[in-house]
């Protein structure tokens, strides 16, 4: 090795070091790595520039060992930026597949099944009772006429009755039907006694605080055939109550009016918070006014073709919304249909 060579190698040796502990540091990222480019192989500012610039005012006779050392230094700076770009596209490509990888070990999302609304609960409950003592599931419209929701119940245009309805009016003579007894009238004008019908359904009254909603449920029960009784009106809701509650729910039946109804009855049942003790939910009476009932006036049977004197029946009206609600120990009617899905995964059946 000549004296001039060891030189050279020894001036290649400092610039590869210089670049190598720039690189050492700064080849770590991507946004560094583009500044290490710059400031060594910038095109018009960078080191490697700048050496070769140099040429000009190295003595001649050094010219050559001087031009090969930067050549080399020039390729050497190249191959290692090269080298370090390649190892951080692949670090980014490994990052990329990882971020977009499933992770096995995640617990999994659930997904959201639906459930049951309470009331549904209820009215399925309460045809279930009444399929195994014989009747049949009837419905009928939403909107209906005068005639089926008052006239032919035996509420005359005038009667006082129809103020306690509060009745949402349509156009064209149409309404809201402010009780499922319409089907009552529906099912007696199309079939024929002995007869045994629930009609459960949406009914509307312009009505709303904690306890009324002007939209709520009722089910209707009516039963028409030769020789029935009140002694059969109070034995199928005892027995329904029983089935509903518990065995030693106890019904009363207080007198009251409904116009298509001769005598008619309220019917209290054993409240269930307190088991006839007397508490809050009560007023402290120990029982729950749940249900309207009666024996099916003689007009409203003839109106519908039925013969009165072969032929009796009794009707009875509930909520069901008030039944769910102490079913499920819900406050207010109004979370029965506000839609909050926390109410209704708490209640699922
Ligand atoms: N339709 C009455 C109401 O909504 C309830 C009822 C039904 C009463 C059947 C007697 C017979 O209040």
């Amino acid at each position: 090795m000549s004296a001039g060579e060891g030189i050279a190698s020894a001036r290649l040796g400092n610039w590869i070091e210089g670049f190598e502990g720039d690189a050492a540091e700064r080849g770590q990222t991507r946004a560094q790595w583009e500044l290490l480019r710059i400031h060594w192989a910038g095109k018009k500012q960078g080191v490697v520039r700048g050496l070769l610039e140099e040429i000009k005012r190295i003595e001649p006779e050094q010219r050559r060992a001087y031009g090969e050392d930067v050549n080399r230094f020039k390729e050497h700076v190249e191959r290692r930026l090269s080298a370090i770009d390649a190892a951080l596209a692949a670090r980014e490509r490994e990052a990329a597949r990882r971020a977009a990888a499933v992770d096995v070990t995640l617990p999994g999302r659930r997904p959201a099944l639906g459930s049951l609304h309470p009331v549904t609960l209820v009215i399925a409950e309460m045809e279930q009772i009444f399929a195994e003592m014989g009747y049949s599931v009837a419905e009928g419209p939403e909107v209906e006429d005068d005639y089926h929701n008052f006239e032919a119940l035996n509420f005359p245009a005038d009667h006082p009755a129809r103020d306690t309805q509060d009745t949402f009016f349509l156009e064209d003579g149409l309404l809201l039907r402010t009780h499922t007894s319409p089907v009552q009238i529906r099912t007696m004008l199309a079939r024929r006694p002995p007869i045994r019908v629930i009609c459960p359904g949406r009914v509307f009254r312009n009505d709303n605080d904690l306890r009324h909603s002007p939209m709520f449920h009722q089910v209707e029960g009516l039963a028409v055939a030769e020789g029935i009784t009140v002694g059969h009106l109070k034995g199928t809701i005892l027995a329904f109550m029983r089935r509903l509650f518990s065995p030693e729910t106890d019904i009363r039946m207080r007198p009251s009016f409904f116009p298509f109804t001769e005598p008619s009855a309220e019917v209290d049942v054993t409240c269930q918070n307190c088991r006839g003790q007397g508490c809050e939910v009560c007023s402290g009476t120990g029982w729950m006014e749940i249900l309207g009932c009666g024996m099916v006036d003689p007009r409203v049977l003839a109106g519908c073709g039925i013969d009165p004197d072969v032929y009796s029946g009794f009707a009875f009206g509930m909520g069901v919304d008030r039944v769910a609600m102490n079913r499920y120990g819900i406050p207010n009617i109004r979370l029965l249909f506000d839609n909050d899905e926390r109410l209704l995964r708490q209640v699922r059946g």
